[in-house]
């Protein structure tokens, strides 16, 4: 089947199964071309409370389903490809932050929302890289752990030098693994190009970039900019779906290393696969317990509430 007929053939499933398609901004084209929503994983959450349809099928990665199932618990939420899960969240336990807790009391738990469920049952406030800013800003506390990546976190406590912030090791090995060097080369290159990049890259690049933000803020700031030419610190997809938005600038990856063998996991034939597989089983489903929606779902709204 050719491409264009299978987003026919998707769309027409999409419909007669009641799904709506949420896709991260890290899928391939032909998939965010029939989403019904997409963005970053900050706006994804809140599209998933509004969503008026039966389902969700998500592009993205696993801890971003789980959130979806978290805010829409009454819907049935999918994921397209059940094996794209994301390391940073598997990369601390509930346990060792519980003890943690015990420890510090009064020391309020920020999470990443890359993290897993029954990591978010024992922290205060998730946050997104778009909103980790203002919702840490908001905190009464200031004396936080932020948990688990501590690129994020270098970026929140240099933005707040007054708060009491404390990192643990953790964070995305694939924007971790852009240098400086990378950003010297690529900016001797394109000399004319402005960098933005992604705060889960190390701290030594994000000091270099002239702009810092989410995938979405990354976009949209690329997209209003007078600017004609860009570095992009971020997972590939992000370069070659604004080279369709604006055709007229020029988008050039900062390192070829940023992709996200994960997100790049689901393909449009497991997007019609899952539809085709919603009412026979054959679809991955998120399963979550009501206890586990309920302990886990207090970080995510306490979230929206600070960030909206
Ligand atoms: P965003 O919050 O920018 O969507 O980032 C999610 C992510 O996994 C980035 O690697
Ligand atoms: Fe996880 Fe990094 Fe992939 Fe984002 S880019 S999903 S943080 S591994």
């Amino acid at each position: 089947m050719k491409m264009h007929e299978l987003q026919a053939e998707i769309l027409r499933l999409k419909k007669e199964t009641n799904t709506a398609i949420l896709a991260h901004s890290y899928q391939a084209r032909e998939i965010v071309e029939i989403a019904d929503f997409t963005g970053d994983s900050y706006k994804l959450s809140v599209d998933a409370k509004s969503v008026d349809a039966d389902n969700i099928l998500f592009c993205g990665v696993h801890f971003m389903a789980e959130t979806a199932k978290m805010l829409s618990p009454q819907k049935r939420v999918f994921l397209a490809n059940g094996l794209a899960g994301c390391p940073m969240a598997e990369q601390m336990d509930a346990d060792l932050i519980g003890q943690l807790k015990a420890q510090e009391p009064d020391r309020t738990v920020v999470a990443y929302i890359n993290t897993t469920a029954s990591l978010k049952t024992v922290c205060d406030v998730c946050v997104t890289s778009s909103s980790a800013l203002k919702i840490v800003e908001n905190l009464e506390s200031n004396k936080i752990l932020f948990i688990p990546d501590c690129n994020l976190g270098d970026f929140v406590k240099r933005n707040f030098p007054d708060k009491d912030i404390k990192l643990l090791q953790g964070g995305c090995p694939v924007h971790a693994s852009v240098t400086v060097h990378d950003v010297e080369k690529a900016k001797s290159a394109h000399p004319d190009a402005l960098v933005l990049v992604h705060p889960e890259c190390v701290p030594a690049v994000v000091e270099r970039a002239d702009y810092v933000g989410s995938t979405s803020g990354i976009m949209n700031y690329a997209i209003k900019s007078e600017n004609k030419e860009f570095i992009i610190g971020t997972e590939l997809s992000i370069a070659e779906h604004l080279q369709y938005e604006c055709p007229d600038k020029k988008f050039y990856p900062l390192s070829k290393k940023i992709v996200c063998p994960n997100m790049k996991l689901t393909t449009l034939p497991d997007v019609y696969n899952s539809l085709k597989g919603i009412n026979n089983g054959e679809a991955f489903e998120i399963l979550m317990s009501d206890e586990l929606i309920i302990n886990a779902r207090k970080c995510i709204d306490e979230m929206i509430r600070l960030g909206g």
